[in-house]
């Protein structure tokens, strides 16, 4: 079975992954390049932004990626060894509930069963029927809450599984190209390989999307647990890349349906990204798994064939051969006229909910309303934009917004203010992650 050759890989490669803990990580040179916040107020259009904003943290230093002082790693400390639904944050759990109650979490989709690392099933429903849309059976519910394949023209690339040691040169070949690409990471191996996420982060700005906390079949988990799965892992990349909040997540093995895409989008505002195109990379070298020729044929084959719809290809970082049957197809793609492109950007829009990319300014804070001002010890802006933020963002604290429609006027008349104004600061944080300031206890609430 394919799938349980997968579970047994992904196994494996936690393993390697946790044996090579420990890195000394020193991130603090690859700490500044990543932009500063220009602009204090917060376009939200989705709940999720209450849940992981920065917020009443102003003047938090933010502990580095990877930092081991004090031991347990300051940076790992608060993050769980795995899921445990009892124990996820309150808030992520009421707004779950809220979502659940308001009839946007499917309720007849049931938990599926697996045996023996087959397929998921669910009882008597029928997995690509209009109830359950399995997307392992290659079910599309035709919602944009699901995407599978790349605009015409697009080969869209994404990695699956890092990071892990064996991420570094997929990483250098990105570099040395000058091409970004979108990064499905677990997150129990962000926390175990500091050092190629920090690389991924800062010195690539890669695309940063949610492959999970811990690589499960999806489907076969609890509402709650699907939760945690998702929102753990956006928690880590949230607070080790200056706020930015993931809106990609690819579920393992392609295994999700509608109930797990309803949860990722609307409690955590993500995404669901599928394939169009498996290499099968991962099981080379496997009994019975592809061949390193064989991935490159099917490479190539792809690449040289139809242009529509677009590529969106399964590839993964997960060691020398899938990495190098990608370094090998590369100059294909230029070569029969393939725009290259990150599947978290292939569309044109932005790669986080919250900020355009890596480089892009972060927008955050509470919905519409300027928040308070950056203390003025640690701004370099100009002085005229903070002072404006700071009459403007009086009663930001009592500031309910209750409706989108009033969220959204007040952010178009915080847009009048304070576009143009840049107010940057400089935090010294480590790692990269400015320091934010954000409205004290905000409450958005979506109609
Ligand atoms: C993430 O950052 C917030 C500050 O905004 C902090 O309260 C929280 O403990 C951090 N989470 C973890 C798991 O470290
Ligand atoms: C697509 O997903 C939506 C939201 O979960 C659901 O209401 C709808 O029934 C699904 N359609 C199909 C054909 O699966
Ligand atoms: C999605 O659209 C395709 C093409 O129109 C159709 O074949 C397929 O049945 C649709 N899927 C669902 C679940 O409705
Ligand atoms: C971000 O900015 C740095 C420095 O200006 C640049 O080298 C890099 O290519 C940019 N990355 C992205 C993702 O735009
Ligand atoms: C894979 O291993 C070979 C042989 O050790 C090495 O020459 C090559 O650079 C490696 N490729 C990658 C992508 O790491
Ligand atoms: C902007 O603020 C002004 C003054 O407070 C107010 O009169 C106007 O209606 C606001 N505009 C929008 C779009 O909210
Ligand atoms: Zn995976």
């Amino acid at each position: 079975m394919p799938s349980a050759v997968r579970s047994l890989l992904f196994l494996a490669a936690s393993f390697l992954a946790a044996s090579a803990v420990p890195h000394d990580s020193h991130d603090h040179d690859h700490a500044a390049n990543r932009a500063l916040p220009s602009r204090w107020y917060h376009d939200e259009d989705h709940p999720v932004h209450a849940l992981f904003r920065r917020g009443n943290t102003d003047g938090i230093t933010y502990p580095a990626i990877g930092s081991n002082a004090p031991l347990p790693p300051e940076w790992a400390a608060g993050f769980p060894d795995k899921v445990d639904p009892t124990k996820l944050p309150q808030v992520w759990v009421d707004a779950y509930t809220k979502a659940k109650n308001a009839g946007k979490i499917p309720a007849n989709v049931p938990v599926s069963t697996q045996a023996n690392g087959g397929n998921p099933t669910y009882g008597n429903l029928n997995p690509t029927g209009a109830v359950v849309c399995s997307t392992t059976y290659k079910c599309r519910n035709n919602s944009t809450d699901v995407i599978w394949d790349a605009p015409d023209g697009v080969f869209a690339s994404s990695f699956d599984d890092g990071p892990l040691p064996t991420s570094q040169p997929l990483y250098d070949f990105l570099n040395e190209n000058n091409v970004i690409s979108t990064h499905f990471f677990i997150g129990t191996n962000i926390l175990y390989n500091p050092n190629e996420f920090a690389y991924c982060w800062n010195t690539l700005g890669g695309d940063l999307a949610v492959h999970t906390w811990t690589h499960p079949y999806m489907t076969t988990l609890s509402d709650l647990s699907v939760l945690g799965e998702l929102a753990w892992t956006m928690q880590i990349i949230h607070n080790s890349t200056g706020g930015r909040l993931p809106k990609y997540w690819r579920p393992p093995y392609g295994d999700a349906d509608n109930r797990v895409v309803a949860i990722a989008k609307e409690v955590l505002g993500l995404t669901t990204v599928i394939w169009n195109q498996d290499t099968e990379d991962w099981s080379i070298g496997e009994a019975g798994g592809a061949t390193r020729a064989g991935v490159n044929q099917n490479l190539q084959k792809w690449i040289t064939g139809p242009k529509s719809p677009g590529l969106v290809i399964l590839e993964h970082e997960l060691s020398n051969d899938t990495v190098g049957a990608f370094i090998q197809a590369f100059p294909l793609i230029a070569q029969n006229g393939w725009k290259f492109d990150s599947v978290a950007r292939m569309d044109g829009g932005a790669v986080y909910q919250n900020s355009a990319d890596a480089n892009s300014s972060l927008t955050i804070g509470s919905v519409g309303v300027p928040v308070s001002a950056p203390p003025s010890s640690s701004s370099v802006g100009s002085s005229s934009s903070s002072s404006s933020q700071s009459s403007s963002s009086a009663g930001n604290n009592a500031a309910k917004t209750t409706s989108a429609q009033s969220a959204q006027a007040t952010g178009a008349n915080a847009s009048t203010t304070h576009n143009g104004a840049v107010a940057r600061f400089l935090s010294p944080v480590l790692a990269g992650a400015a320091t934010f300031f954000s409205v004290v206890g905000t409450v958005f609430v979506l109609p």
